[in-house]
């Protein structure tokens, strides 16, 4: 559907739990709560606010988390929302830990694409980011993916971390594993979003002109590769492409096409910000159930949620910290 700014919004990312199995410094420190499960949307929910989200024109459903594979059942899930109509792909973003066991699963349910971050390939610093020694574990789960045939896309957060001991940021170690594989290398600044404020992002902009002075050959590469904000690049030699995702310094909400899910199953309308509607009272009132009918995407958490995603804000305030209202992680 068309929002107020004339965006079409056909992308719903999807987050399936709070919970993780890492500690992401940036994202989810030790002594994080977990939410009740009461609290969580049911998988049955899910799948009737993705119905109703499939008749307001979203195509593409991005399964999140927290990890979304610490979710029990996970892999089905993405099988049966593969199956509603308008919905023409599932993708999901996971942190890796748990891919490798669940492959053949994602496999037989068909899903379109697997995201993995993957921030840093210095297994020390990857201990000391993600609170856990699994840099292995991770790497061999992404080099399964893309054994097994999945369009596998790794995604580094920009941080400015003393990655290789020398105090560079080591970018270029991460870019390798799109040589070594046929798989894209996304470089993400970071964003002010709940403790990621407490880090600086590097300057997409800089990164840019460093990445043109080791790959000269260097070009912008136009085929489409999914449906997020990401600029990519093809490198002479390289089996995959490498990708920007520069929400600060190539700021790109004007062609914007999403709108997210929280586990809780609040529809929320930009990451920057606390607005949207929650939907649980819609999807768990007593008076809606008969308006829902049988096939779920009913009527009324239509009508919500179309009117919801119209008043979509027009862009992220980053710049002016103080107007953000997202005070958690990205989900
Ligand atoms: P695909 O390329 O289709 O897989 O989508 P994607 O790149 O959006 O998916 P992914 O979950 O891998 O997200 C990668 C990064 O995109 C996230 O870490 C965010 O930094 C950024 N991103 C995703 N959604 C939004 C959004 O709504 N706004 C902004 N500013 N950034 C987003
Ligand atoms: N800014 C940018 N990206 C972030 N991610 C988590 N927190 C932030 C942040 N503050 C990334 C994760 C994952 C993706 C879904 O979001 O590393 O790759
Ligand atoms: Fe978990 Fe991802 Fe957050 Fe890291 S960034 S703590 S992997 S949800």
């Amino acid at each position: 559907m068309i929002d107020s700014f004339g965006r079409n919004i056909d992308y719903m990312r999807i987050s399936i739990t709070d919970r993780c199995n890492l500690r992401c410094r940036y994202c989810m420190p030790d002594g994080v709560e977990w939410l009740p499960m009461a609290d969580i949307l049911s998988y049955e929910e899910i799948g009737r606010v993705c119905r109703a989200a499939a008749r307001l024109g979203i195509r593409h459903l991005k399964i999140t988390g927290g990890e979304p594979l610490v979710r029990k059942g996970c892999p089905e899930l993405i099988g049966s929302l593969k199956t509603i109509p308008g919905i023409e792909a599932v993708t999901i973003t996971t942190n890796g830990i748990l891919l490798e066991q669940h492959l053949d699963r994602l496999k037989l349910a068909g899903v379109d694409g697997i995201n993995v971050s993957l921030d840093t390939l210095d297994r020390r610093q990857f201990a000391d980011l993600t609170g856990f020694d699994r840099l292995d574990q991770v790497l061999s789960g992404i080099r399964r993916a893309v054994d097994a045939g999945f369009k596998v896309k790794v995604n580094a957060v920009s941080l400015k971390l003393d990655r290789d001991g020398d105090g560079s940021y080591g970018w270029e170690r991460l870019a390798g594993l799109a040589r070594e594989y046929p798989l894209d290398v996304r470089f993400i600044e970071m964003m002010p979003i709940g403790y990621g404020k407490q880090f600086e992002t590097v300057d997409h902009q800089k990164l840019l002109e460093q990445m043109r002075q080791v790959f000269p050959d260097m070009e912008m590469d136009t085929a489409k590769h999914g449906f997020g904000p990401a600029v990519y690049y093809r490198v002479p030699g390289f089996q995959g492409s490498l990708g920007l995702i520069s929400a600060i310094h190539g700021k790109f909400c004007g062609q914007c096409n999403r709108v997210r899910l929280t586990s809780t199953g609040y529809l929320k309308t930009c990451l920057c910000y606390e607005d949207g509607v929650d939907l649980r009272p819609v999807l768990r009132g007593a008076d809606t159930g008969a308006e829902d009918g049988p096939d779920g995407g009913g009527q009324e958490l239509c009508r919500v949620m179309e009117q919801t995603i119209y008043g979509k804000p027009g862009a992220h305030c980053f710049e002016e910290p103080e107007r953000i209202t997202e005070g958690h992680n990205m989900s």
